[in-house]
């Protein structure tokens, strides 16, 4: 069901100032600057310090985010976290948050793990409960402390993945930056593909050639299908904000929707894979480049483990 009255009045987003790049991994990892840049687009990622956890992360976006709006702590009542690094098991990353931004104690907070695609699952979760009429202003963050579980012996996947935050403001529209609608879909049946197992080992796991199929797939069926429910034409999209995983996936989208790669965002070159952080820290870098216009539709779009996938439209 639409919930046509939310929209996101603000963006945010924290990267660790610690810059780590493909040179400076290839002296500890069998592996090349140009093998990455080719296979990935990736040149560099950050790197959260000791401290540096991801709910302190998680807070500096969604501060940023609230700024952004001009909406207060006190307004917030509802803060969702998508995290699959959360500091603790429990309590929940957004508990911590709502202590660090001072959100009233009314507020509802809790962590939900959709892997890569779980902004997408948060902003969903967050415009159902909104839309309910129940809450008011959502706090929806995406904060991934992902360097604790890379095996940084393992160069398929250690060159892959960064660290960083971002956040959206939602609320009641003022009649810009609606979201039109949202898609989430998960397919169990390749849960096997990615993921980090309990053990000794307990680091991220991924069998990279066969994800990399699936994911184009899926990302095309979830941006297809939300295209046709509004009506829309694929040339219609002013700006793609996809998961940012692998260059060459988001090339093969921009191929299979007949998009030129032009309109999609692209800023792993700089962070990698911050998995649930992509989207938001991809949404505020473009909105901060004046690549957002109002009046202009916007996709998101992401894969991830799983395998879940998802796609949002906002009109702004
Ligand atoms: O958010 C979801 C996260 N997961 C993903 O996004 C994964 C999607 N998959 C991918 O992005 C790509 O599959 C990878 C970037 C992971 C790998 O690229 P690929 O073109 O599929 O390479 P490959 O795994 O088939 O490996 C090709 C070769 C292998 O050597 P041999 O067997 O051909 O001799 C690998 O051992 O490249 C080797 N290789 C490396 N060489 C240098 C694997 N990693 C590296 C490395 N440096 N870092």
């Amino acid at each position: 069901m639409d919930s046509p009255d939310i929209a996101i009045l603000g963006t945010g987003a924290h990267a660790p100032a610690k810059i780590l790049t493909n040179h400076e991994l290839a002296r500890t990892v069998e592996t090349t600057d140009e093998w990455i840049v080719t296979r990935t687009g990736i040149r560099e990622r950050r790197i959260a310090g000791k401290n540096e956890t991801t709910s302190l992360m998680a807070a500096a976006a969604g501060r940023a985010a609230l700024a952004d709006a001009g909406i207060e702590a006190a307004q917030v009542d509802l803060i969702i976290v998508a995290t699959l690094t959360p500091d603790v098991p429990m309590p929940a990353t957004a508990c911590l948050v709502q202590h660090l931004l001072g959100v009233p104690a009314r507020a509802a907070c809790f962590d939900l793990n959709a892997a890569c695609s779980g902004f997408l699952y948060a902003l969903d979760t967050a415009w159902a409960l909104l839309g309910s009429g129940r809450y008011r202003h959502a706090l929806v963050i995406g904060a991934e402390k992902l360097s604790t579980i890379v095996d940084w012996t393992d160069r398929s996947t250690c060159v892959l993945f960064g660290d960083g935050a971002g956040a959206v403001v939602l609320g009641p529209a003022r009649g810009t930056a609606k979201i039109l609608g949202m898609r989430l879909y998960a397919e169990g049946a390749h849960a096997g593909l990615l993921g980090v197992p309990r053990g000794p080992r307990s680091y991220i796991q991924m069998k990279g050639r066969e994800i990399f199929k699936i994911a184009v797939r899926e990302m095309e069926d979830a941006a297809r299908e939300i295209l046709e429910q509004h009506g829309l034409a694929a040339t219609s999209i002013a700006c793609v904000v996809p998961h940012q995983a692998n260059l060459r996936i988001i090339e093969s989208l921009a191929q299979y929707l007949g998009l030129p790669l032009e309109r999609f965002v692209v800023n792993l070159d700089r962070y990698g894979n911050t998995s649930a952080a992509s989207i938001p820290l991809a949404l505020d870098e473009a909105r901060r480049a004046g690549r957002v216009r109002p009046g202009d539709t916007t996709l998101f779009v992401a894969f991830g483990a799983g395998l879940t996938y998802g796609s949002a439209l906002v009109r702004w």
